[in-house]
């Protein structure tokens, strides 16, 4: 077997892994996907497909490898919100002590649905916050608004003192630093719309400490998502540690890093450093980075990590309704569309693929396919010659690492309701959100 091959007989460890099962079948004996003690099959016919799946320890495992690989520095983990957005997820999160990156008033009021206490741990990021957005925060008493513009800091200023409370204010400068990944998730260019350029930074503290209503705390930065060379982030948070200790001189106090988010995950190469039992030797190797250009400054860290913790934590579960050969060439048409999971659309993003089923006799029969939805699109694919075991009609596929940016993404294109989540621990799974209907699509419309 190669070594894509391979990878599909691991699974997700500790979440989603093979298990023997005792049936068998004429294709030989079984090896079935589980979500930590679930049989995905079961889930499927319990709860039907397309199905996001979570494990709930490997949530929890990879904050913990988070928090603890940062423990040599005061720091707080606010779990970036629109990653995954659901409230059990979130709630779960927030029982380990989490805080939480928002970047709208909707995920505010999640979080607040979710943990009210939570709001002490919540840092508001975002290059068009709205008045009425600013003030929801603000009566929330949030620990830190990151703030993208002048405007931005006039508009705070304006609305804290209608208030008459004080804002937490961070800038997010924008350090220009490139990170090597998609053009649509870097942000830390001077050409992309997020933060205020570094170079302009001193003028805007100065403006905004001579504010009575805003409390200046803070700098913040973040360069870009799905970022696997971790020197990137330790170059930008050595300019960040720069601009502290000049920002200091200048007379201001200075409590807060916030170093953003933005660590990948090994979509590709799962059983490469970071991904899987590693994660904790990767994260080490993050924190080491970003530690480092921060030694003597004395300062809080916090993190907004997203697709790191819930990333590899979650898959969609998907059927196949179809086999279907164009002119020789092989389809798998599935219940599952760009509606559902739009990375590959969006960003010719890679998600592994792997039948549900693995059988004794699957390394012979492997083929090469398109995996595809129903959406009335040519860019409705979820892998393009992709060597899969044979599958047939009615097999489940599970499409691995998308626990973030996956529900969150989706839409209603094509009339198609939503899927369900589930969240699974041990034996036990929950739906967390329910299905949604045609009936839900039609009723708030006129
Ligand atoms: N903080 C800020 C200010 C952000 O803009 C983001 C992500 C994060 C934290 C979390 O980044 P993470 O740790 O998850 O990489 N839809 C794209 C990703 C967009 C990321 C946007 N910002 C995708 O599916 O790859």
């Amino acid at each position: 077997m190669n070594s894509r091959a391979q990878a599909f007989t691991l699974g997700r460890p500790p979440g989603f892994i093979y298990r023997q099962t005792k049936r068998q079948t004429k294709r030989g004996v079984p090896l079935v996907l589980y979500c930590e003690g679930a049989a995905l099959p079961s889930l499927a016919e319990r709860y039907g497909t397309p199905l996001y799946v979570y494990s709930a320890a490997m949530i929890r495992q990879r904050y913990e490898a988070f928090d603890a690989a940062f423990c040599g520095i005061p720091h707080t983990v606010c779990y970036s919100v629109k990653a995954n957005s659901n409230l059990s997820i979130l709630r779960l999160l927030a029982g380990k002590g989490c805080g939480f990156d928002v970047v709208s008033g909707g995920e505010l009021r999640r979080v607040l649905a979710a943990d009210r206490k939570a709001a002490s741990k919540v840092v508001f990021s975002g290059v068009g916050k709205t008045q009425e957005e600013l003030t929801a925060a603000l009566k929330a008493g949030i620990l830190l608004f990151n703030v993208e513009s002048d405007s931005e800091l006039s508009a705070l200023a304006e609305c804290a003192g209608r208030q008459r409370r004080t804002a937490p204010v961070a800038l997010r400068v924008n350090p220009d630093v490139a990170a090597e990944t998609h053009p649509y998730i870097s942000t830390g260019l001077h050409k992309h719309k997020f933060g205020v350029p570094i170079n302009d930074a001193r003028g805007l503290y100065a403006k905004a400490s001579g504010s009575r209503y805003l409390k200046v705390c803070g700098v913040s930065v973040h360069i870009g998502s799905q970022i696997t060379d971790v020197s990137a982030f330790g170059e930008a948070l050595a300019r960040v540690a720069q601009l502290v200790r000049q920002l200091r001189s200048d007379g201001h106090r200075i409590d807060y890093v916030d170093a953003g988010g933005g660590l990948g995950i090994a979509y590709e190469n799962p059983d490469h450093e970071n991904s899987g039992g590693e994660f904790s030797d990767y994260v080490a190797r993050y924190a080491q980075a970003l530690t480092t250009p921060l030694q003597g400054l004395n300062v809080r860290l916090l993190l907004e990590p997203g697709r790191s913790i819930v990333g590899p934590a979650g898959l969609l579960l998907t059927s196949v309704i179809y086999r279907k050969q164009n002119d020789g060439k092989r389809f798998l048409v599935v219940d599952a569309a760009m509606n559902d999971l739009i990375r590959p659309a969006l960003y010719g993003a890679y998600h592994e693929i792997v039948p549900v089923a693995r059988h004794s006799r699957d390394a012979e029969r492997s083929e090469v396919v398109d995996v595809v939805g129903p959406v009335c699109e040519t860019g409705d694919f979820f892998a393009r010659d992709r060597e899969l075991p044979e599958v047939q009609e009615g097999d489940l596929l599970a499409i691995l690492d998308a626990g973030a940016y996956g529900m969150v993404l989706t839409s209603n294109y094509n009339t198609r309701p939503r899927p369900a989540e589930v969240l699974v621990t041990g034996k036990s799974s929950k739906i967390i959100r329910r299905r949604e209907k045609v009936s839900d699509l039609l009723r708030s419309e006129v």
